[in-house]
């Protein structure tokens, strides 16, 4: 089983409406509602792929409630923990030419007991989980050590993770040896300073968290090249050239990509042009961390993986 972790979801709403025009009032034609957040993302692509996967996170309100409403529809197994303050919404006014105009109401705080309480969740979780998934940005400052007091846990039981966030709680939790480290080249620079321009600034931006202990250390940028490392190898990914519909998730889809491979027992060169067709996939529709095993069989065939070492 698969568990990923959202310490910030969102219901993610989508208002079909024709020109926005600043300051006037708008009768939208159509509304879609989605879970959105970032591990939700990873467990609604391993769900479409047919794997076992729990999300959990914070859930609060009348929202939350509606969350699990919709999680359940779509078939996600779920298991929240259930917070005071209400989850946030995010409306993106889409108009008829495809843009998108997005705004994102704010987190509400989680408090230090709430934090404690997730912590109790995975740690029970874990027992039935190969991978535990820690995605996206921390709601609140007592959220920041979460993913790392979850990583320290895994590291002493063995259940591997992946790491995908930025800032401090990804600072936080990249000292305590997740198997897996995603970020995106801006995440990276952020979060670690520094720039990163040619492959020496990749090798030495993953060489500290190989030292640790991570096995697979993987830096994306969008449609540009993927850089991959491992103790032993390096590896640069070359995705395909697509015509963009919408990259929300694209990361998401990457890593739900990588672990369906694991998964099968294919190698790490296997699992990365597998999981960069997926990213990929995804950015070539609307929908978000939703494509097929075969969408994404027949984007891998046009991705190029070149040894560096
Ligand atoms: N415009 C694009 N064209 C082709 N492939 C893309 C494009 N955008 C994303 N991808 C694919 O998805 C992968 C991950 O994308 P990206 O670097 O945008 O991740 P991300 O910023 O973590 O996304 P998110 O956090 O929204 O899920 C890329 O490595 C690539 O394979
Ligand atoms: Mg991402």
């Amino acid at each position: 089983m698969i568990t990923t972790v959202t310490l910030n979801p969102m219901l993610d709403k989508t208002v079909y409406v024709d020109t926005i025009q600043h300051g006037k009032v708008h009768r939208a034609s159509r509304m879609e509602m989605v879970v959105g957040g970032k591990g939700v993302n990873v467990s609604r692509q391993l769900t479409r792929l047919g794997m076992k996967t729990t999300a959990t996170g914070f859930l609060g309100g009348e929202v939350g409630t509606l969350i699990e409403k919709l999680l359940d529809a779509e078939g996600i197994a779920c298991d929240f923990v259930r917070v005071a303050s209400m989850t946030r919404e995010g409306v993106t006014y889409r108009e008829k030419n495809g843009v998108g105009t997005a705004v994102f109401e704010p987190s509400g705080p989680i408090t230090s007991h709430e934090a404690e309480l997730l912590l109790e969740r995975v740690s029970l979780m874990m027992s039935r989980s190969d991978w535990i998934v820690c995605s996206g940005s921390s709601p609140s400052p007592e959220t920041d050590n979460t993913f790392a007091a979850i990583v320290k846990l895994t590291a002493e039981r063995s259940v591997k993770t992946v790491l995908d966030s930025y800032d401090r709680v990804c600072l936080n939790a990249s000292q305590h040896r997740p198997t897996i480290i995603k970020m995106n080249k801006g995440e990276y620079e952020r979060t670690f300073g520094g720039k990163l321009r040619d492959a020496k600034d990749y090798d030495a931006a993953c060489e500290p968290f190989l030292r640790r202990g991570t096995t697979l250390c993987v830096i994306t940028d969008g449609p540009g090249d993927v850089y991959a490392a491992t103790n032993a190898k390096r590896w640069m990914v070359t995705p395909p050239v697509i015509s963009l519909v919408n990259a929300t998730g694209s990361g998401d889809s990457m890593v739900a990509g990588m672990l369906y491979a694991f998964t099968r027992g294919w190698d790490p060169k296997r699992a990365l042009t597998f999981g960069v067709a997926a990213g990929s996939c995804n950015a070539q529709v609307w929908a978000v961390a939703n494509s097929s095993l075969e969408e994404i069989i027949q984007v891998e065939a046009q991705v190029l993986l070149r040894n560096l070492k």
